[in-house]
């Protein structure tokens, strides 16, 4: 049964190869001083940031820019731009760049005329904000994280080694708008490509591995990952592929703009053993999912066989005949593993820098939450990890 909610994304959407002329158009609805917060270069290299610039100077703005928010942005970053966006008295914030951007932007505007520590406020007692905050707008460069149209943003606090996301109840958290240019995104190298992939993928995953009732949710993400299977074979094929790609950058935003939730009980363990591992590691954030994932679901598969076999018939199209449940649902995940080797994905969390001396770290980073199959405790956490070796 579909539990009660409400349903509100305001995020307004521009889409497709010619998406950024609506840029000048969405900036006449706010203030003139605009803070440009961007990556470490790629917008530059491409063209984008002077494609950008020019729409902003048409537009008459006073632009402060700041770049250099790194994959998996950090709190000091954070303080930095607070200080920013406080100097240039910001009306808006203005993200180029991919999920880190976004996020970024978002962490910023809650902070800029917040009187507390964002860490401690946001981050640890996830507390929403009193302040006034600060309209974001996104020009999007790389598909995966759903930040576009979520109220999501993640930080990382290296001395403390842990990377916490806040998904933020009020919608005017949400950007504003974003442009969703799909040809930008065939700049990314295929490792990053295939990291958004599967962060995609798990984000429809966490979402659909949780309850046994029956509900439009879990339909819809069955659709999207059906849908992503067939774009990612064909974009590792032939990367320049636009029908691929822009198929893949709109799925990832449904993957993750809170549509899939709706009605329904949520997992999202994968994401806090994966965010346990960036935090100790700094690695790719697609990659530290791919690396715990399967480990994970043969871990909690027997608490869930309905589902797992459901997945395995109607996602990877596994033939249920003459099989049992646990055959079926098994089958499931050697198909998904398949794939995840087809993609040229990181399979361990060796590879990313990880020890077995880390794994007390790894735990102690590792939130466990409550709304999946099998509530785990920290030995299955740590023996999760320490099989995905
Ligand atoms: O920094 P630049 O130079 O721009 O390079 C970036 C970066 O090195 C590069 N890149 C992006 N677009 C490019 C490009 N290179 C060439 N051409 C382009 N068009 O790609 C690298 C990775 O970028 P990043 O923004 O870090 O990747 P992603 O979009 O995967 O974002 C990851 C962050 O989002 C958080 C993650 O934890 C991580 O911190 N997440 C946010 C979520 C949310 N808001 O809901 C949910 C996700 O689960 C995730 O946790
Ligand atoms: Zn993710």
């Amino acid at each position: 049964m579909l539990g009660n909610f409400s349903y509100c994304n305001p995020t307004k959407l521009y889409f497709g190869d010619d998406s950024l002329k609506f840029l000048g158009n969405e900036l006449k609805k706010y203030g003139d001083n605009v803070l440009l917060v961007y990556g470490g270069g790629s917008i530059k290299r491409n063209g984008i940031y002077e494609d950008v610039i020019e729409i902003l100077r048409a537009a008459g703005k006073n632009v402060a820019e700041l770049p250099g928010v790194m994959p998996n942005p950090t709190l000091q970053k954070l303080y930095e731009g607070i200080e920013a966006a406080r100097k240039q008295r910001t009306d808006m914030i203005l993200a180029v760049g991919g999920g880190s951007v976004c996020d970024y932007a978002k962490a910023l505007s809650v902070s800029v005329n917040c009187s507390e520590d964002p860490w401690d406020k946001y981050f640890i007692r996830f507390e929403e904000p009193e302040c006034e905050t600060l309209p974001v707008g996104c020009v999007l460069t790389m598909a995966g994280t759903g930040s576009e149209m979520n109220a999501g943003a993640v930080i990382t606090n290296p001395e403390k080694k842990l990377k916490i996301g806040h998904v933020f109840a009020d919608e005017k958290i949400m950007p504003r708008f974003s442009i969703l240019n799909p040809k930008y995104t065939l700049t990314l190298p295929k490792y990053q490509m295939v990291a958004g992939v599967y962060d995609i993928f798990n984000h429809i995953c966490e979402q659909y591995f949780s309850g046994d009732d029956d509900n439009t949710s879990d339909y819809i993400s069955e659709g999207l990952m059906r849908s992503l299977l067939h774009s990612s074979r064909k974009a590792v094929k032939d990367p320049l592929n636009y029908e691929a790609r822009s198929n893949l950058m709109w799925t990832a935003t449904w993957a993750l703009n809170t549509l899939v939730a709706k009605g329904k009980s949520c997992d999202w363990m994968i994401h806090m053993l994966g965010q346990s591992v960036g935090a100790m590691t700094n690695a790719t954030h697609g990659m530290t999912l791919a690396a715990v994932s399967l480990q994970y679901y043969r871990h909690i598969l027997t608490y869930a066989l309905p589902k797992f076999a459901r997945f395995a018939a109607n996602v990877w199209d596994v033939c249920v005949n003459g099989k049992t449940e646990e055959e079926i649902a098994r089958e499931g995940l050697a198909a998904m593993e398949g794939w995840m080797k087809h993609l040229g994905l990181v399979m361990n969390i060796t590879e990313l820098g990880a020890t077995k001396e880390m794994i007390p770290d790894l735990v102690k980073g590792t939130l466990i939450l409550k709304g999946g199959y099998k509530v785990l405790d920290e030995s299955e956490v740590a023996e999760i990890f320490r099989r995905s070796l």
